[in-house]
């Protein structure tokens, strides 16, 4: 991946700074996008070696993300790989989640996937490649951890709200359809889905890791090397594909 340029959305802390250090350990040059400071992340990158840029953007502003992938492509003149990770997690009951809430989760999350992946488009077309990676989740696919019957602390144990759901179920369809768009342009759409990582997201919930083949917590390290494998040309015959890293939570 050496001279390859990323953009990684949330890329300040948890998966999208491991997936931006772990590209760079690769030899790729990154962008790195988020609302909140990015400094360490590109410090880190900028000490391995490679070149590092931090845009605050809010990946649901369609105006905040034209003018990030303006930038990139006025210092680095070409985009190869896109890690769409940004995302904020509402754990809030179906009954009780307002339509702020609902939106907050579909707007990062659906809107923002859909905002980077249109405006790197056109570049990666242009160039005849590129690597698109969507960070969705295991609840996009089984709707979060089965809650319990009694309102208890055990039954909201690591258990993800329903816009949070939506938004990843939604993000796992949409890359199937760039994928069946992008192929005849040498642009590969793959979605990661990560099970429970320990990061920010997760603190203070217990998630039933007792349960899981692999009988651990996730480290953003074990998706960033998911994410490296789908933005390399080892992965050149794979499009479309959602990618469990889950410790064996779930198995189709
Ligand atoms: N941690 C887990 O167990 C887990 C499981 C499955 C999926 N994921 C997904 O992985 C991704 C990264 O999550 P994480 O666990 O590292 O959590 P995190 O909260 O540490 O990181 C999310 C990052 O996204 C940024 N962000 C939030 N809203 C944004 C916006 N509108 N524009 C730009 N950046 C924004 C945050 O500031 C933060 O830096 C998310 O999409 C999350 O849904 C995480």
């Amino acid at each position: 991946m050496r001279d390859k340029i990323a953009i990684v959305t949330g890329g300040a802390r948890g998966i999208g700074r491991a997936c931006a250090v772990a590209l760079a350990k690769e030899g790729a040059h990154a962008c790195i996008t988020d609302i909140i400071p990015m400094e360490e992340t590109v410090n880190e990158i900028k000490s391995i070696g490679r070149q590092a840029l931090g845009i605050k953007t809010d990946v649901s502003n369609k105006e905040e993300v034209l003018n990030m992938v303006a930038q990139v492509i006025e210092k680095f003149g070409k985009i190869d790989i896109l890690v769409n990770n940004a995302g904020t997690c509402q754990r809030v009951p179906l009954e009780e989640l307002t339509e702020e809430q609902w939106d907050r989760d579909v707007n990062t999350i659906m809107k923002g996937t859909f905002f980077c992946t249109q405006a790197v488009y056109p570049h990666m077309k242009t160039k005849g490649y590129g690597k698109i990676i969507n960070i969705t989740s295991i609840s996009g696919q089984i709707g979060g951890a089965v809650s319990k019957k009694k309102a208890d602390v055990e039954s909201k144990r690591g258990r993800s709200g329903p816009a949070y759901a939506a938004a990843k179920g939604g993000v796992i369809a949409f890359t199937k359809w760039v994928a069946k768009d992008a192929g005849c342009y040498g642009i590969y759409v793959n979605a990661v889905a990560p099970g429970g990582i320990d990061t920010e997201m997760t603190k203070g919930f217990a998630y039933p890791i007792e349960d899981l083949p692999i009988s651990r917590m996730g480290k953003p390290e074990d998706i960033a090397q998911m994410v490296v494998f789908l933005a390399s040309d080892a992965s050149n015959y794979i499009t479309g594909q959602t990618i469990n890293v889950d410790g064996g939570w779930v198995m189709a």
